[in-house]
């Protein structure tokens, strides 16, 4: 695996790459990689001849005061376990690289309305952060396809908006999420967790699990199922943020006539904002 980190560098390699006719995949991380991420590594593997996989913090996604210093920067074990993983080429470019003008200075990636609601509520200028990275990384790489978790199911559904939006001709899959053994999600986050949090912490999966069994056994008043799953994370010691049942497609409000829902939420334990979602398809 080459690990490269400036652009000349990785624009030589694809080049390469394309004139010998491969189909490059794709999967945009901000490092401190685990079994989640190992999982969209090795989606694109199935999917595409070389895989690319870019390490790279992005302050345009992290507001005043959230963790951008003290998010975990790991990149030599993740080199290691992305070697493990047969991915062939890791990009880890500087902040200064990839921004060379002041933030405040740059091009933007405006994400539809949806990019205001949910963890856009809650985390103003996060999806532009998102958007405009990931269209960046894009234009860098222009792979055939393009790998996401769907723990980041909001995300998902903007990036597939994005990529309609602007033309970009990149397929985008989602990868579903990759739990602990006791349902926590998987997240680089949950190293932040208390062993008392910790231990709370899977409430947020369990509570969601049960409002999709409420709408699997025929429940459709949405808004009353939405407050008494925030009673429930309260009860389970959580700070909740939202909880919304949506339409899966496009995290429209849910309708009684849709067949295919997700039930999204986030919420705090101490200083640590977890999310996490389900979908329920209707039969
Ligand atoms: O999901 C993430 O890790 C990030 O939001 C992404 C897509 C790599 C953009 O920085």
């Amino acid at each position: 695996m080459q690990t490269v980190s400036d652009i000349k560098a990785l624009r030589n390699t694809l080049a390469g790459w394309r004139r010998a006719g491969s189909r490059i995949g794709f999967v945009p991380t901000m490092g401190n990689l685990h079994e989640g991420h190992l999982r969209l590594v090795r989606r694109a593997r199935e999917l595409a001849d070389r895989v690319v996989v870019s390490v790279f913090v992005n302050p345009l996604q992290f507001g005043p005061n959230e963790d951008y210093d003290s998010y975990p920067r790991t990149l030599e074990a993740d080199a290691h376990a992305l070697r493990a993983e047969r991915a062939d080429l890791l990009f880890a470019p500087t902040a200064a690289t990839l921004y060379p003008r002041p933030l405040a200075a740059i091009t933007r990636v405006q994400p539809p309305p949806l990019g205001d609601e949910l963890c856009g509520a809650s985390r103003p200028g996060f999806f532009v952060g998102v958007a405009t990275v990931v269209a960046k990384l894009f234009n860098l790489v222009q792979p055939e396809l393009a790998v996401f978790g769907e723990k980041d199911y909001q995300q998902l559904v903007l990036i597939r908006r994005m990529v309609e939006d602007l033309c970009f001709p990149i397929e985008i899959h989602g990868v579903p999420t990759v739990r602990e053994a006791d349902g926590l999600a998987m997240s680089s986050r949950n190293a932040y967790l208390s062993p008392e949090q910790r231990a709370r912490a899977p409430g947020l999966y369990r509570t969601l699990r049960w409002l999709a069994d409420e709408l699997r056994g025929g429940r459709r008043d949405f808004a009353v199922l939405e407050a008494a799953g925030r009673e429930r994370l309260a009860a389970a010691g959580f700070r909740p943020d939202y909880l919304s049942i949506r339409r899966a497609e496009d995290l429209a409000p849910a309708a009684e006539s849709d067949a295919d829902w997700v039930l999204l939420a986030a919420a705090w334990l101490g200083t640590t904002r977890l999310i996490d979602n389900i979908r329920v398809i209707s039969d």
